[in-house]
């Protein structure tokens, strides 16, 4: 199951796990774009099975739904990678509330939801593996990302208290925390005066999505009793 699968780091995510064989099912709200990302899964793995599923994950209902198709359709959820989330670079003192609240219900309310679907069934079967994307910004708060930051630090908290919790249940918990990537989550700022004093790129060679991806499988790669809990990846050119 992979959330924000329309683009960026989770389409890269669902075409590097349908290349190992893995049934997938992509999550995100449009529709279209999954329809797409799907047919690239397709022409690459003829035996994997996919699914989309138009979801808004700030939605608990739209979620459980999600979980419940996946499992009619594919099977047991052995594995969530949580990639949906949303960026915006402004000021504090610039009040955008509302894209506050928006950061706040899709990276962290998202994330919580995403959670609980596949808990349950992941303790009862004995095994299972969370992947979050997270971000460098998880680790070091960067200035006109307050509230993103911040949210990032909320799933490094959240996954390190999961995994204390769910020792001996067979279930990992994995996050990634990327730097720049190449992909559409800048497009989304629109505070002018945050973005020219923050947002600006440094001229480095940034990760393409399939870096993160890349990081991902490492981790889901490791035998059973290996834990990969967080991973760095960032440009070599851009350290935290
Ligand atoms: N790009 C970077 O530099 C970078 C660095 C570190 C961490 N990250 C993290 O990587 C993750 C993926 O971002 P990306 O860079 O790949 O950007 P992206 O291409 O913009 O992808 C964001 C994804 O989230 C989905 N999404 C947003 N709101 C949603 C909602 N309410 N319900 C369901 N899906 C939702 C979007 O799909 P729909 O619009 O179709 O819903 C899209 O698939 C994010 O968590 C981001 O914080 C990115």
């Amino acid at each position: 199951m992979v959330t924000g699968a329309s683009s960026g780091i989770g389409a890269a995510v669902a075409r590097a796990l349908s290349r190992e064989g893995a049934h997938v099912a992509l999550a995100a709200r449009r529709s279209e774009a999954l329809r797409e990302v799907q047919a690239g899964l397709d022409q690459q793995c003829g035996a994997a099975k996919s699914l989309v599923m138009p979801t808004d994950i700030t939605d608990r209902r739209q979620v459980k739904s999600l979980i419940a198709r996946t499992e009619q359709d594919l099977g047991p959820v052995d594995i969530l990678v949580n990639c949906a989330g949303v960026m915006f670079y402004t000021l504090m003192k610039n009040l955008q509330e509302d894209d506050w609240e928006r950061t706040v219900d899709v990276n962290c309310k998202g994330a919580l939801n995403c959670i609980g679907a596949v808990l349950p069934g992941m303790i009862s079967r004995g095994r299972g593996h969370i992947v979050t994307i997270s971000s460098d910004a998880g680790r070091k708060v960067f200035p006109g990302l307050s509230a993103y930051s911040a949210s990032k630090f909320f799933v490094e908290a959240l996954s390190q208290g999961l995994r204390l919790e769910t020792v001996g249940t067979g279930v990992k918990v994995t996050t990634i925390q990327p730097g720049n990537v190449a992909t559409d989550l800048l497009s989304l700022s629109k505070d002018v005066e945050a973005l020219e004093m923050y947002g600006q790129p440094g001229g480095a060679r940034v990760l393409d999505p399939e870096d993160v991806a890349a990081s991902v499988m490492h981790a889901l790669r490791q035998p059973e009793y290996v834990a990969v809990n967080e991973v760095l990846v960032e440009p070599r050119d851009e350290p935290v």
